[in-house]
């Protein structure tokens, strides 16, 4: 209050005062019954200048008086979201208001504006709601996910993927996610409340690397909006090997002719075996079986990388005419895996034998009438060659 009054003025103000008192209490009361009527809702990123309510008529304020009562909102914000027209006291909205921005993830949001008049000074308080509208997708921190997924583990196992964010709040944020539909995994959702859901993977079907190496998935977020919105990754699994897979040969049966005497570093076959695995646990190395004879050793070779077999020694068809050799072909895992097969030879017979000729009986001398047919000597011819 002013100074200088004088005693009259004073008497005059201390009975206003009074009247202020009595009219705050009812104030009091009455903004309670009417904090409670006062209340707007208005959605969120509507065009700046919509209606948000009729604040002078819903308070009962006289409409004339508003200007020269200084009708308005007092706020600490530099760029208020709402304001009121002194001229027909309506409650407009300042500027685009995103609901993410005012109020985060709460459920829901209230904004309370403090109205003030002056001259008898009044306050009222009203209440914006403001609603969520479905503004935003799901995303996702990243395009791609990559996992790396050992070819041995067994069905049921799990692996957390990367979770979705959507800003809007209540049913418009991620509601469930889908998994593109495959063979070997299928989605598991957990949901962990206020945190949101968390999208697993599980194996369903074993792994096999040499099936398939890797695998492409998409996961989605959906949004509870009608339509929902969604929001991709992809998912990359790569499929780590392990050595489950023993070389094969390429083909069943081995067999091959070769001639007797062939020179020494001549092919008698070249085999070949492959292996599914990566890596060294898919090279091959070639070697003669264990079990096979010492002395087939000094006839052949094997090249360990090449599987080509040649002639180490002197073949004679004379000696044997067929030779059935166990090869094998190994891996190089740290437990080698090994298939066995046999390789057969059949020699074939070159004329490298002159006819020799042995006389049994000979007689030294015939008598002059001996009649023809007599036996004179037994001869007999043998060539070691066979056939021609
Ligand atoms: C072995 O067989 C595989 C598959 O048939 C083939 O790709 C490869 O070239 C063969 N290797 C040799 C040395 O013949």
């Amino acid at each position: 209050m002013a100074s200088g009054l004088n005693m009259e003025q004073r008497g005059y103000e201390r009975r206003r005062a009074r009247g202020y008192l009595v009219g705050c209490v009812l104030a009091v009361l009455l903004w309670r019954v009417a904090s409670a009527q006062i209340r707007y809702s208005v959605s969120e990123e509507v065009n700046e200048g919509t209606v948000v309510g009729n604040v002078a008529k819903d308070l009962g304020l006289d409409k004339s008086t508003l200007k020269d009562r200084k009708y308005r909102i007092v706020s600490s914000n530099a760029d208020p979201l709402f304001h009121v027209n002194q001229n027909d006291g309506i409650l407009y909205v300042s500027r685009k208001i995103d609901r993410e921005e005012v109020c985060a993830q709460s459920s829901t949001c209230l904004i309370n504006l403090k109205t003030v008049l002056e001259n008898p000074l009044e306050v009222h308080y009203v209440r914006v709601e403001v609603l969520d509208i479905n503004d935003h997708s799901p995303t996702f921190a990243d395009e791609e996910q990559i996992l790396e997924i050992s070819e041995s583990v067994l069905p049921g196992v799990r692996f957390p993927l990367q979770h979705a964010r959507d800003p809007d709040g209540g049913p418009f944020s991620v509601q469930q996610y889908k998994l593109s539909p495959n063979d070997y995994f299928r989605l598991e959702v957990k949901d962990k409340g206020e945190d949101g859901k968390i999208p697993i993977l599980v194996v369903q079907k074993s792994l096999d690397r040499e099936a398939a190496g890797s695998h492409s998935l998409v996961l989605t977020a959906l949004d509870g909006g009608k339509p929902p919105k969604s929001g991709d990754i992809n998912i990359i699994v790569n499929v780590l090997d392990i050595n489950d897979n023993a070389p094969v040969f390429t083909t069943d049966v081995y067999s091959v002719m070769l001639d007797e005497n062939a020179p020494v570093g001549t092919t008698v076959i070249q085999v070949n075996a492959t292996d599914s695995d990566e890596g060294p646990n898919g090279e091959v190395v070639y070697s003669f079986s264990s079990i096979v004879n010492r002395r087939l050793l000094n006839l052949f070779d094997i090249d360990p990388s090449t599987g080509k077999m040649t002639v180490k020694g002197l073949i004679d068809y004379e000696e044997k005419d067929r030779y059935e050799i166990e090869i094998q072909a190994s891996d190089k895992g740290l437990a080698p895996l090994t298939s066995q097969k046999s390789v057969i030879i059949k020699i074939v017979d070159v004329n490298d034998n002159p006819p020799e000729i042995e006389v049994t009986s000979f007689s030294n001398s015939i008598p002059e009438d001996s009649r023809p047919g007599t036996t004179v000597a037994l001869i007999s011819v043998n060539d070691l060659d066979s056939g021609l």
